[in-house]
This record gives C-alpha cells, sequence and structure tokens, in this order.
C-alpha cells in the first residue's frame, strides 16, 4: 500500500481501514515515511476527522509501534493499572496516587512527562528530589513495578515511538488540536505500559488543556470509548481546573505537599478529594474494591497505617534518592533563596482565579521551560494559594511568591496579583470539584 495512496484517501475524507493506519504508523516508527507525509497525514486528519473505528485503529497502531509492556512473566498479585492526567497547575496528584493504589494491592508503571506549557510535569517534581533517577533500566522499573507496586519513570525511546515523530510534526504544523490525534498520542502511549485498567482525569476550567468545558467532555467521552474500544478498560473523571488542585505550585514545594498528604494530613483538601475519587475510580475498576465503600476503607487503611508513604519511600530510594526523604524532606528539598507574600490590593472575595497564569507565573521564577531542554530551578514557586470563595482583606496574602531573587520575585508578582479577581461574595460559588464521571 502506496503512502501517497492513504494520504490521497485521508485528503478526500474517506475512511481508512486498520490496515491503511498500522500501515502509515509503522513507516513513521521505522522511518520510512518522511516528515512531509507526517504533516500532510495530520492536516488531513485535522480537516476532515476519523470516524471511531479509525482513531481506534490509530491509537492500537501508536501503541504497537514500538515495545509493548508485558507483565504476567511477573506473577504479579494483582492488576496492571494507572491514572494519567491532561495536566494541571497544582496537579500533584499522581505523587500521592500511585504509591496509594501500590499500597492498596495494584501495581502501577507510571510513564510520566515534563512541564508542558503553563502545566506542571510529575517528572520535574521528582527530579526535585536529590538522586532520582527517571530513566531507570528496564530491568529496575519492572523490578520496582513487582515489588513496590509503583514507579513513575519518564518516556522511554521504545514506548510508541511514532507519537514522538508524528506529535513533533504536529507541535510545528498547527496540528496538535484534533480529537482522534489527541486521543492516540495520549493512550497510545499509556496503552504501550501493558495496562489492565486506566483512569483518565480530563481538566476542566482555566487551566486546562481544552479550551473550553464541552472541548474536555467530548475529549473524556472520546477516550473513554477509544481506551475501551482498544482493550483496555477505561474510564475518565471531569475534575476541576479553574483554580490551582493544590495551593501551591512548584516542584519542590509539590514533594512537600504529596509527603503531607501521605503521612495522613490535608484530607480537607481538594488535592486530598480529587485523588481519593480518582483512587476509588481507580480500585474498583481494576476489582480491587467491591464498591465506592470498599475503596474508602482500603485507602483509608493503607494511608493510617503509613503503607501508602511507605511505598512511596520505598520508589525514592528503589530510583536513587535518599531513604529518608519522608523523615527530612527539609533536608533534601532546598527552598527558594527569596521568598514574598503578594497581597491584596482591596478587600473581596475571590470570585475567579487565572490558573494558567499562575502556572505561567512559575515558569517565569525558573521553576519551568519556556524551551524543551532549558535546565529548571526545583525550588522555585507559589504556596498559599488563596482559593476561589476566600474572603481576603486589603493587604492580605493572595499567594507566597518563592524566587531565586527579589528581582525575579518583583518581575511576576503583579501579574501574579492580576490573576485574581476579588468582588462581591454573591458570585463566589466554588465549582464542583468533580464534574463528572464517564464509564
Ligand atoms: N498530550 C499528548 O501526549 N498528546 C497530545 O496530542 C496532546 C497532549
Amino acid at each position: 500500500m502506496l503512502i501517497q495512496d492513504i494520504l490521497r484517501r485521508k485528503r478526500n475524507a474517506e475512511v481508512l481501514d486498520a490496515d491503511a493506519i498500522h500501515t502509515f504508523m509503522r513507516g513513521v516508527a521505522d522511518g520510512s515515511v518522511g516528515d512531509a507525509q507526517i504533516g500532510a497525514f495530520a492536516m488531513a486528519v485535522v480537516l476532515n476527522g476519523m470516524n471511531r473505528e479509525e482513531a481506534i485503529a490509530l491509537t492500537e497502531a501508536t501503541r504497537d509501534s514500538g515495545q509493548v509492556l508485558r507483565w504476567h512473566d511477573l506473577n504479579l498479585d494483582g492488576p496492571v493499572l494507572d491514572k494519567h492526567s491532561t495536566g494541571g497547575v497544582g496537579d500533584l496528584v499522581s505523587l500521592v496516587l500511585g504509591p496509594w493504589i501500590a499500597a492498596c494491592g495494584g501495581h502501577v508503571p507510571m510513564i510520566s512527562g515534563r512541564g508542558l506549557g503553563h502545566t506542571g510535569g510529575t517528572l520535574d517534581k521528582l527530579e526535585a528530589i536529590p538522586g532520582y533517577n527517571v530513566t531507570p533500566d528496564d530491568d529496575l522499573f519492572r523490578q520496582l513495578v513487582k515489588d513496590v507496586g509503583v514507579a513513575i519513570i519518564g518516556q522511554t525511546g521504545t514506548l510508541a515511538p511514532a507519537d514522538k515523530r508524528l506529535y513533533g510534526v504536529r507541535d510545528v504544523t498547527a496540528t496538535v488540536e484534533s480529537l482522534p490525534l489527541i486521543v492516540a498520542s495520549i493512550l497510545g502511549k499509556k496503552l504501550a505500559c501493558g495496562l489492565d485498567t486506566l483512569v483518565m482525569d480530563v481538566k476542566v476550567g482555566n487551566g486546562a488543556f481544552m479550551p473550553t468545558p464541552d472541548a474536555s467532555r467530548e475529549l473524556a467521552e472520546a477516550i473513554v470509548a477509544i481506551g475501551s474500544g482498544a482493550g483496555t478498560p477505561t474510564s475518565v473523571l471531569l475534575t476541576d481546573m479553574n483554580q490551582p488542585l493544590a495551593d501551591c505550585a512548584g516542584n519542590a514545594l509539590e514533594v512537600h505537599e504529596a509527603l503531607r498528604l501521605l503521612r495522613g494530613d490535608g484530607r480537607d483538601s481538594r488535592l486530598y478529594q480529587v485523588t481519593h475519587a480518582l483512587a476509588t475510580e481507580m480500585l474498583v475498576q481494576a476489582g480491587l474494591a467491591t464498591d465506592a465503600a470498599d475503596a474508602a476503607t482500603r485507602l483509608e487503611t493503607a494511608l493510617a497505617s503509613g503503607e501508602a508513604l511507605e511505598r512511596f519511600s520505598r520508589m525514592v530510594h528503589g530510583l536513587g534518592g535518599p531513604s529518608d526523604l519522608a523523615e527530612r524532606p527539609a533536608h533534601y528539598l532546598a527552598p527558594a533563596p527569596f521568598t514574598t507574600d503578594v497581597v491584596a490590593p482591596r478587600a473581596g472575595t475571590v470570585n475567579a482565579i487565572d490558573t494558567r497564569a499562575l502556572g505561567l507565573g512559575v515558569v517565569e521564577l525558573g521553576g519551568g521551560r519556556r524551551n524543551a531542554g532549558d535546565a529548571i530551578d526545583h525550588r522555585v514557586g507559589l504556596s498559599h494559594i488563596a482559593a476561589l470563595g476566600q474572603r481576603i482583606e486589603i493587604g492580605q496574602p493572595l499567594l507566597r511568591l518563592h524566587a531565586t531573587s527579589r528581582a525575579e520575585a518583583d518581575a511576576v508578582s503583579r501579574r501574579l496579583s492580576e490573576a485574581f479577581t476579588l468582588g462581591e461574595p454573591a458570585h463566589a460559588v466554588p465549582p464542583e470539584l468533580i464534574h463528572a464521571t464517564l464509564r
């Protein structure tokens, strides 16, 4: 089958059969399909779309374009499951959720990413921990998934390599915005991890990857249908990103917050509630709990016994970090040299937060990248971020800035202050944390 024929058919808005899609994606992976052809394919899909069967085939072809992890030879004593998020600000769910699920009997081979645009990345957070190696060899990764129940590492070159090329071309050809391409990219990588089940956290709101709530919902529906259609039971929680999920954002600050939750503190936080909801869905979906009440009992036991924290510590140490991070976090997670509060210019209730602006503030402070390959400062970020619905008096802090210097702090403080809309309490109805669950 000629690649030009496949391109012509998609250009003419014809439906591609699975064979054609697999042929194309094999060529993307082995280099026989050129960048111009990849760009033409992506543009044709953006313009003409794909039906469900095509999108499932594209996801399967992405998954199968490289190594697909297999776990049966390890005789694991529980299911292999994972969670993935479309990304947010102050979203450190993975750091807590992975070990928590491991402590409940699951095995979580979590391949995570770096910060992208205004959103933080799990790998960047973990690299705030001295010695933590996000690129272990295969044997160590598998051993940790078996023995500890969780390993959070970076994308390897061998998993879904077609996506790396396709995404790179989409990025420079204005073809990122396409539902089938986005779903195949996200799910292809995840399903290559050999999962029994998957829960996706699709964010909704002004800090979300998708630009509108309707677009987030559409993405969520597509993920459920295509993930399950590709053979991995997949459900989605639509969760709120109209404010940072934690009250902090920044790599080392978020590791501190993860440890706080894993110690059993902060149960009234938004972060705890969203993490708990995702964990419940994972446990029930994978058969580790019979229902939500059973999941709640198991999760409580795992947290209260210290087992979830223990799993986190074993993962960190297993991947090269200190064995006593949980006991001495301040010793290992260096603070930023300069802190200052950004205060409210007038009194009012926090009616809106420009979440994206806060995320970009962290990037500007040096906690994220402007260009791929930039070094980042893990110490910087924001903490004590005021919440939607909170009453603030004039001169009270909206947030605390953690910066490398006063000059760096001054450069962003005004923009960060403007990210908060203060008004009358009547307008201040904090949004639901969980907008919907789709199965
Ligand atoms: N994240 C991905 O991994 N792929 C996309 O296409 C969009 C977001």
